[in-house]
């Protein structure tokens, strides 16, 4: 069995002693990346096998667990995790640190466990020790699929425990290994003219008007936004698709994608704010293409980390720590930003603004909020110019710090705030 784990994930072992876990996860992890009872307990007792320490080994392991995380490192939990209360505990300390937690489970017949420990030096358990895991871990194979794990992994027997192997997935949020150079688009909502005109301006190679190719070496990343509000929704979902496709481009998710996305998807939503526009549009679009930008909406993710960390793009910008994030937190901000719940006068959303308060190194590039011009704020910067409201569509080039912009050809889209009224 291939098991796969997400590149930053906590990986925790179930199985009774005996069945094999310190061993399986010696010959599949990094010895830093296993935090094992025994380990803890050694260190407080000097004897791995004194269960008088138990308490505070699994504090020390529990905060060993939450520090790694919080650093996004990969940890495997090295014990028996036959209770759901052990196991609780740990996908707590994953959920904190927004990190996917995979249980991996080895389910070794009792006799052979406890043949297995009779072999062992300084370990004294005998059988009933053993059965009382067994008993632990048959009802946990029960309740293991609803209790939060992203994957659950069960090996029967030795022989499945021995051929498993795993497979490290890069994060779908994850692209460090892509350097730039970038242009970053900021939202475009279906005005496929000024984005055809914007990627010409940038030099790309517009032959195929829905397909560009970029300047040699750059790549294009949208902050979301694609779809509502403007006049070719289905024009700019196919141009980030087959850019997408050729590996040209990437592209986070934004509000706008995500609600028209759980529209397709046939999820009650309220139509509102140019998602009707999209719609229509998406109508005079044969059923094929509609099914596959309901599919490429669904693959967007809601953050994009390049260049080795040094840039986030995020819809709605991202303060630090829910940098790599995939909590519920992380999407909800990363979607709508940092609302306060409020509305201003236009019944717009107050935002705290987060950006103000950035101190992190790497750069954020984000839309969502309308500004005149965009502006860098620590090392943050809005680009959304609000162009389907008549206003510009700008880029910005990464690493250089270039800003380019075209001009709306005419306000798609009446503002509920004047763009005029929008401080520069
Ligand atoms: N062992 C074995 N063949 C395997 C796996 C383990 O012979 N395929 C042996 C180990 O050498 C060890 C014993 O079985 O002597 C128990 O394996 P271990 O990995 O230590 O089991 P754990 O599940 O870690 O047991 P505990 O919970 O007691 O730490
Ligand atoms: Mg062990």
């Amino acid at each position: 069995m291939t098991i796969h784990l997400p590149e930053t994930c906590l990986v925790v072992l179930v199985g009774p002693s005996g069945s094999g876990k310190s061993t399986f996860v010696k010959s599949h992890f990094l010895p830093t990346e296993i935090l094992s009872s025994d380990f803890f307990r050694a260190m407080l007792a000097d004897d791995d096998a004194d269960q008088s320490v138990s308490a505070g080994a699994f504090e020390l392991l529990h905060l060993a667990a939450l520090k790694r995380l919080a650093y996004r490192r990969t940890t495997a939990i090295d014990a028996t995790n036959v209770r759901a209360e052990s196991r609780k505990t740990l996908l707590e300390i994953a959920r904190k640190c927004g990190v996917p937690a995979v249980a991996v489970v080895l389910n070794v017949p009792p006799e052979e466990c406890h043949s297995r420990n009779q072999h062992r030096v300084g370990r004294s358990f005998g059988p009933e020790v053993v059965r009382k895991h067994t008993e632990g871990l048959q009802l946990s194979l029960s309740q293991l699929g609803e209790e939060g794990f992203q994957a659950v992994y069960v090996l029967n027997g030795v022989a499945e425990v021995n051929a498993a192997i795993f497979e490290r997935d890069p994060l779908p949020i994850d692209k460090n290994r892509e350097a730039g150079p970038f242009d970053i688009v900021g939202d475009v909502h279906g005005c496929l003219d000024e984005l055809q005109h914007l990627l010409a301006k940038l030099g790309y190679d517009l032959s195929d008007p829905l397909n560009p190719i970029p300047p040699l070496g750059r790549k294009l990343i949208f902050v979301g936004d694609l779809v509502d509000r403007g006049p070719d929704s289905p024009g700019v979902l196919r141009l980030a698709m087959n850019m997408i496709a050729a590996g040209r481009a990437f592209c986070v998710a934004g509000n706008h994608d995500d609600k028209c996305l759980r529209f397709l998807k046939g999820n009650g939503v309220k139509v509102a704010h140019g998602l009707q526009l999209t719609l229509d549009q998406l109508a005079t679009q044969p059923p094929e293409f509609r099914e596959a930008a309901t599919a490429f909406l669904g693959t967007l993710p809601i953050q994009l980390s390049f260049d080795g960390g040094r840039l986030i793009v995020a819809h709605a910008g991202l303060p630090e720590d829910l940098h790599g994030k995939q909590s519920a937190r992380a999407k909800a901000f990363a979607l709508y930003g940092d609302t306060s719940g409020e509305s201003d006068e236009f019944g717009l959303p107050i935002r705290a603004n987060w950006a103000e308060n950035y101190r992190g190194a790497a750069m954020v590039v984000y839309g969502h909020v309308v500004t005149r011009t965009a502006r860098w704020q620590n090392r943050t910067i809005c680009i959304d110019t609000g162009c389907v409201f008549g206003g510009e569509l700008t880029a910005l080039r990464y690493p250089e710090g270039e800003l380019v912009c075209v001009p709306a050809a005419r306000e798609y889209f009446e503002p509920k705030r004047p763009l005029s009224e929008i401080p520069s």
